[in-house]
């Protein structure tokens, strides 16, 4: 049994297999086809924070592999009314696999030792690796691969960027972070990084103009992130330089698109020339979740396409 608790659990291989099965069910969705891979499979949706595409997307997708799914609001009584571990053993004997949007990391981690049945993270303030992975199908679709594409991150190193530079990592893609100081990576995660894969692609600077330079893809995210919104002011300050408008992204190649987990803040870590031009993949990018969750969930409850 495997779980998805950061995308470092996953080898460069299986993040092509994964990757893999999206594309080929993606490309079966677009024919009119929705393969019920995983008939009568039960997937447990645990939220501690808000979501519409990580929510949305991974219902929909369990729905079109034949399979149901359970969203768990706040009467369910995640992490009060019982212990993790009680929860878990009883959620996990009932449903087939447990999606997981925890404040701290570590309480994904713990429903992960104690669950009988996959579990995947849908968030937390450490990882977001099933956007990575959408965000690595978005890429590869539209440049034809992922080896040596520059994906730079303008922004704060949060929990979207170290599973997106995890994932460039394990894909042979750069991933090249612009952030102020005090907001890149911490040297241990960087450290871990090129532990685990020499070969890995990663630069940081606090230049975004220099950073966007033979760029692929310019991310961003929002400046606070959720459980953050008592820095939003300071942040603001912090990252006033670090704004994708104009300007930046026309130091950029001509052919570079913008992404954007989403939601986005508009008018402050990105305007609205930008994220609305021609050049933005956001909603095709949101899209992706879909695509890119059915092949984890295949990939990881076994089903054969
Ligand atoms: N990108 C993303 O995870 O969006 P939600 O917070 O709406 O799920
Ligand atoms: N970094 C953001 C991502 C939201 C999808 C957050 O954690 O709030």
């Amino acid at each position: 049994m495997r779980h998805l608790v950061a995308l470092s659990d996953l080898s460069s291989n299986e993040i092509e297999a994964i990757l893999a099965i999206a594309a080929d069910l993606k490309s079966k969705f677009q024919q009119g086809v929705r393969e019920p891979l995983l008939p009568g499979r039960m997937m447990a949706l645990v939220f501690e924070k808000q979501s519409l595409r990580t929510r949305v997307s991974f219902e929909t997708c369990m729905t079109h592999l034949g399979g149901g799914s359970l969203m768990l609001g706040d009467d369910a009584g995640f992490g009060k009314r019982e212990s993790i571990a009680d929860f878990t053993r009883v959620l996990s004997a009932m449903v087939d696999v447990i999606v997981v949007r925890s404040k701290a990391h570590s309480t994904v981690e713990q429903v992960a030792e104690h669950a009988t049945c996959p579990v995947v993270n849908g968030l937390t303030d450490l990882d977001h690796p099933c956007q990575a992975l959408a965000d690595l199908l978005t890429v590869r679709e539209e440049f034809g691969g992922l080896e040596g594409k520059r994906i730079t991150w303008v922004g704060d190193g949060n929990n979207v960027a170290r599973s997106l530079a995890v994932g460039c990592a394990k894909t042979g893609a750069e991933f090249a972070i612009a952030a102020p100081e005090g907001y890149q990576f911490p040297k241990e995660f960087v450290g871990q990084l090129k532990a685990d894969c020499p070969e890995a692609l990663i630069s940081e600077t606090d230049d975004p103009h220099a950073a966007v330079n033979g760029a692929a893809a310019i991310y961003t995210d929002v400046w606070a992130s959720m459980g953050q919104e008592a820095e939003e002011e300071q942040r603001k300050r912090d990252f006033a330089d670090y704004q994708v408008n104009g300007r930046l992204m026309a130091a950029a190649p001509s052919d570079a698109i913008f992404l954007h987990c989403l939601p986005a803040k508009r008018g402050q870590e990105v305007t609205d020339e930008v994220i609305d031009s021609p050049q933005s993949r956001v909603v095709e990018q949101a899209a992706n979740r879909m695509h890119a969750q059915k092949g984890v969930l295949a990939w990881l409850l076994g089903a054969k396409s």
